[in-house]
């Protein structure tokens, strides 16, 4: 198994690209399924989940070929459509759950694994199936799959508040109403970029949407989807890992494409912690005020709020900042894995279920320490650029699944890392 070797070695400075965002990737590829026109994604971010998704979707018959090297994704599905989604590749990535609205519309029935636990949490289905019910679809759990059934006739316009603004259960009912009889209203929908992406792109499919981005969308159905070109918006995830090179180990970098409007909630933060960002026509560019940044208190939230897949790596910021911080995690119920592994590093962190407070220290030290989910692995390379000495992150497979040529990004702008093959 790879890992990553991290020495800290001081300021950063330079250029750094920051690509399609994985999660708006992985709603858009199912919505190929919606038409049988090929879809094209510019701009599609080469990663281990998107390869994932590409297996499923071949699993079901689509067609899928990259072009220039995987930046983009060329899809048709005018076959033969299997509504089976099989447990051995949706174990491997919850999104896959997202072929559950696009099947229901396109075919009248689906059956979908359930993806089981992961290791940030439960992360149950019921709020996707309650919204799909909403459009008319019965759904029952046999064997470990969900087994979902379209009215005769099809799914019909309906209309639904959901309990908690899921991003995934408001993917699956955007791509569902679109094919559906009638208008359709989701109310407390998640509002993420990736949302707006999504509806974006199914506009120009011929969906008619409007609303997404706020709390209230809503959908009038058509008879039928054609084939589009869409851009596949910038990662906010990447682009607020990257920014936070800078704010830790000093030095200015500029995020190229970075845009405010993605990560908002996210630079008011970085301002407390005493990290300058500026919008230019380039991107964003990061600095640090001083040596060391101040402690703030962050508690996740659903968009505009702050993202929760930044929040172990805006631990590893805090772990030297100049006082005590606290870290609220409120969308994940098991997502502090990395401290275990900061604290090995020399940081002083307390976690008493949801919350984490954070004291920070004057340095941190290298380590041997180990990846246990996506985001907590950068958070340990970002703490390695930090780190005094070396810093070996291990398991690094979970970071292939997010962020594309990581050793390369980070190089390109001073820092020193490697992949050791094992
Ligand atoms: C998406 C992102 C993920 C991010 C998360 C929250 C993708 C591919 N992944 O995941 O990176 O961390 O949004 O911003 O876009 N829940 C239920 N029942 C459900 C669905 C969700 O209780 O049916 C709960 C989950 O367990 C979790 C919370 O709702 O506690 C948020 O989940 P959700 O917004 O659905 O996240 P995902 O779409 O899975």
């Amino acid at each position: 198994m790879d890992s990553i070797l991290v020495r800290g070695n001081g300021p950063l400075h330079g250029d750094i690209e920051i690509t399609g965002a994985k999660n708006a990737c992985l709603a858009l590829m199912p919505a190929t399924l919606l038409s049988e026109e090929p879809l094209t994604l510019t701009n599609a971010p080469r990663l281990s989940d998107i390869k994932t998704m590409t297996a499923l979707l071949e699993s079901l018959g689509a067609e899928i070929s990259s072009l220039q090297a995987g930046k983009v994704q060329a899809m048709g599905s005018h076959g033969d459509i299997s509504p089976i989604a099989d447990y051995e590749i949706v174990r491997k990535m919850r999104a896959s759950n997202l072929v559950l609205g696009p099947l229901l519309a396109r075919l009248g029935h689906a059956v979908v694994s359930l993806p089981g636990g992961c290791a940030i949490g439960a992360r149950p289905m019921d709020l996707h199936t309650t919204a799909l019910e909403a459009l008319g679809a019965q759904i029952e759990l046999k064997d470990g799959y969900l087994h979902a059934k379209a009215p005769m006739g099809g799914l019909r316009g309906g209309v639904h508040k959901m309990r908690f603004p899921s991003v995934g259960a408001t993917e699956n009912f955007l791509m569902a109403a679109s094919l559906a009889k009638g208008t359709s209203v989701l109310e407390n929908a998640a509002r993420e970029p990736e949302i707006v992406d999504l509806a974006d792109c199914l506009r120009k499919m011929g969906a008619q949407i409007e609303g997404d981005g706020t709390s209230r969308i809503e959908i009038q159905g058509v008879d039928r989807l054609h084939g589009a070109t869409h851009p596949v918006v910038t990662d906010r995830i990447e682009l607020g890992t990257f920014m936070l090179a800078p704010a830790i180990c000093g030095g200015t970098v500029t995020c190229l494409g970075g845009r405010l409007s993605l990560i908002e909630s996210f630079v008011e933060t970085l301002d407390q912690a005493g990290i300058d960002v500026t919008e230019n026509e380039r991107g964003l560019t990061v600095t640090r005020r001083s040596d060391h940044v101040k402690a703030v208190d962050i508690t996740t939230a659903p968009f505009p709020g702050f993202p929760t897949d930044l929040q172990a790596q805006m631990m590893a910021l805090l772990c030297t900042a100049k006082g005590t911080s606290t870290l609220e995690e409120t969308i994940f119920e098991n997502r502090f894995m990395h401290a275990p592994e900061l604290t090995r590093m020399g940081a002083q962190i307390q976690v008493n279920g949801g919350t984490a407070q954070v004291s920070g220290v004057e340095q941190l030290k290298g380590a041997r320490v180990m990846a246990t989910d996506l985001r907590a692995s950068v958070s340990l390379i970002l703490a390695g650029l930090a780190a005094e000495g070396e810093t070996t992150v291990s398991r690094v497979y979970h970071l292939d699944r997010g962020y594309e040529m990581i050793e390369d990004k980070l190089s390109g702008i001073g820092a020193q890392i490697e992949r050791i093959q094992e």
